[in-house]
């Protein structure tokens, strides 16, 4: 065997970030992961900068964070790799026995264990826009069977001083909220054992430098690409280092590798950024924006959609329905989607899930009057679908009750009526694709929104070893298989509102629902929250009814649509119940947001530091030359006026025409009243200045358009 060269170091750059690698001990390290680095730099230089001495009542030399730390280096956190095979082979201790570059952004390093007979593999890439996209796989070279407990995707070293971790964590109805708590000795650990992405503890978390915000600072930010169980640990150790492993958190058996079975993480999507969390959101949504998985939303622009949820929930009549029809096309909408209720035996939520049938006795003449309808004005339809699940009171369940994953004998837990089917077996598979082929060849659907509305609790499969990691495998090849057979229909990812809304099923996806809460107030925080790592024209936004079903609050028209335009549109209201005036107001903010959509799913989303109690952000293009800033007021000020709006994300050294298009009505502030007609700025004293609010009820929102005017 020829004798492999391995280099000492390697460095990659993209975007505003460098990574550099340090591959001269027994395991590949990161010495440096963060901005942009002079081409002067080497790993040389700096192993030196990292140099220290030892520390009192510990090891000489510290046991290294290495992009898997391994418990044969006695690393004192958690080691990025626990497994063994008989309770044995547990002390992993690696050489470096390749290193690849397939190309300049990419590196792949396998790393084995001859004594543990494995091997790890470690594949790190940097895109243009500092996006580093990584996974480690591990693979049983051995004889006998290697169990695995837990394998980090690659770990990335912090520095030192970060001061306070950002994790999102929330409810059905209520998603995505920041929570954030200081950075100090010991871990933060999120686990996830819902069998989907989950409403509570969502894959994503930041580190943060002293004071940093949406608008400035040091942020480092990671988000793993799963829709099943995982687990983020955020540690912090003694000397002072501190790391994130991020990873699929496995049941107990759930992963055995047979000999020369591999495993490969989840995606690990990683960004750092030293303008604040909008820096890194620009780097997650211009690297999501990039994938070849999102043509088809780079195809042309995103539908408005018109959704009959809220509208009539199970009561499905064709004729309302087609009133329905009308009055949405009327307004604006592109895209009409039927939601849950038209399949056999679905009146309410206690049965007939698994049983994709249209239902007879409700359409008697099929899904066709109402397609053609929607076709024939000019509409795409789509339509609602659960594939995952039965309700034991269906055809499907009273035919095949060995489908569902369950641990008997102990008894499935009660969520929505509803079971889990075992997604990774064949005749699952092809009863769910059979079906949905079926209905996509009967009718033009453009659209599948794709549901799943109860925790897999108990996710054992028919040899009763546990099929969490199975089952959402499983939904993967169903996903890409219809997306084969049809690359024309758009997915949605639903799960009762934004538990599935990750990266991974993203890449099988053309949209998320953020929130069953269409409340606009609601919906401003949720936003917020998912925006830092989705680009708007993922996120559906709907404006609801009057009255919101679910939180009872009631937001005028103005303030919903207000919300919604900024993201992927939509409304799910009873078109028919709306007065002249809100139907009025509602066909204005369609055009306005199709008016702008360009600039919408396109533009860098600058989302601005306000207090609590305010919500302000803006789009702006990607040239330049147009942008539409949102503010709406919550809940009102202690002070008589809310403070100066700057707008941030324009460039100081231009001109701009800022002009108050949303709401059509009159304000007292002399401000805002010539900004109905449009006044010049400089882009300086509209970042630095900024613009006095006006005094406003609660609940109120403004958009404002900034358009750059030709200098010279
Ligand atoms: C979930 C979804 C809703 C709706 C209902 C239908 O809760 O999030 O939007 O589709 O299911 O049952």
């Amino acid at each position: 065997m020829s004798p492999v060269s391995i280099p000492e170091f390697v460095r990659l750059d993209g975007g505003n970030v460098s990574l550099v690698l340090d591959c001269r001990g027994p395991a590949p390290l990161a010495l440096y992961w963060g901005v942009a680095l002079d081409t002067g730099a080497d790993g040389a230089m700096l192993d030196l900068l990292a140099a220290r001495e030892d520390a009192p009542c510990s090891p000489l030399v510290a046991a290294p964070l290495a992009l898997t730390p391994l418990a044969g280096q006695a690393f004192p956190g958690r080691p990025g790799l626990l497994a063994h095979g008989d309770g044995l082979r547990w002390a992993t201790f690696t050489r470096i026995a390749a290193v690849r570059r397939p190309d300049a952004g990419v590196v792949e390093i396998d790393s084995v264990d001859e004594a543990n007979v494995l091997t790890l593999t470690h594949h790190l890439r940097l895109d243009r826009h500092g996006m580093l996209v990584g996974w480690t796989s591990v693979r049983n070279d051995g004889q006998a069977a290697l169990d695995l407990e837990w394998l980090s995707a690659p770990v990335l070293p912090l520095p030192p001083d970060m001061a306070e971790w950002v994790t999102f964590e929330g409810r059905w109805a209520g998603e995505y909220r920041m929570q954030t708590q200081p950075r100090v000795m010991g871990a933060v650990v999120k686990e996830n054992r819902r069998g989907r992405t989950s409403h509570d503890a969502y894959p994503g978390i930041l580190a943060q430098g002293v004071g940093a915000g949406e608008q400035a600072g040091e942020v480092y930010a990671f988000h793993l690409g799963w829709s099943g169980n995982h687990r983020i640990y955020a540690d912090t150790l003694s000397d002072g280092r501190a790391y994130v492993q991020m990873g699929e958190l496995f049941m107990p058996g759930e992963m055995r590798l047979g000999p020369g079975q591999a495993y490969r993480t989840p995606a690990l999507y990683a960004a750092c950024s030293m303008a604040g969390r909008n820096g890194i959101s620009a780097c997650f949504h211009a690297h999501v924006r990039e994938r070849p998985e999102h043509a088809r939303l780079r195809a042309k622009p995103r539908p408005v959609h018109y959704n009959t949820w809220e509208a009539v929930y199970f009561d499905h009549d064709p004729a309302l329905l087609l009133k329905l029809v009308d009055a949405a096309a009327e307004i604006g909408v592109e895209r009409f989607v039927l939601d849950d209720g038209w399949f056999r035996g679905r009146r309410n939520d206690r049965a007939g899930l698994g049983d994709w049938f249209v239902d007879e006795g409700i359409y008697p003449e099929g899904l066709h009057p109402i397609v053609q309808k929607v076709r024939e004005r000019g509409m795409e339809f789509g339509l609602w679908v659960e594939p995952e699940m039965v309700n034991p009171d269906s055809d499907l369940y009273r035919a095949h009750p060995d489908w569902v994953l369950g641990t008997p004998p102990a008894p499935q837990l009660v969520f929505r009526n509803q079971l889990v089917l075992d997604a990774s077996r064949a005749d699952v598979q092809e009863y769910l694709f059979g079906r949905l082929d079926a209905l996509l060849r009967e009718y033009p659907i453009s659209y599948l929104k794709w549901d799943m509305n109860r925790d897999i609790s108990h996710p054992g499969g028919a040899d009763g070893v546990a099929a969490a990691h199975a089952h959402v495998e499983g939904l993967y090849s169903l996903l890409r298989r219809l997306r084969d057979a049809y690359p024309g229909v758009e997915i949605e990812s639903c799960s009762a509102g934004g538990g599935r809304a990750d990266l991974g099923v993203l890449s099988l996806t053309d949209r998320v629902w953020a929130s069953d809460s269409n409340d606009a107030l609601d919906r401003l925080t949720i936003q917020r929250g998912l925006s830092t790592f989705l680009p708007p024209e993922l996120m559906g936004s709907h404006v609801g009814p009057t009255d919101c079903h679910i939180t009872g609050r009631r937001v005028s028209m103005t303030t919903r649509v207000a919300t919604a335009l900024f993201f992927h549109m939509g409304l799910e209201v009873d078109l028919l119940g709306l007065s002249g005036a809100e139907r009025t107001e509602l066909s204005a903010g369609i055009a306005l947001h199709k008016q702008n959509r360009p600039v919408l799913h396109e533009g860098r989303l600058v989302r601005l530091d306000r207090p609590a109690n305010e919500e302000a952000f803006g789009i702006i293009a990607p040239d330049g030359s147009r942008a539409l800033y949102s503010y709406t007021l919550i809940s009102e000020q202690s002070g008589y006026f809310p403070g100066r709006l700057r707008l941030s994300g324009l460039q100081s050294d231009a001109t701009y025409r800022v002009r108050l298009i949303w709401p059509d009505a009159s304000l007292k502030s002399p401000l805002f009243s010539a900004l109905r007609d449009g006044v010049v700025f400089t882009g300086s004293t509209l970042i630095a200045a900024g613009l006095q609010l006006p005094r406003l009820h609660p609940q109120s929102a403004l958009i404002l358009e900034v358009v750059r005017v030709p200098q010279g």
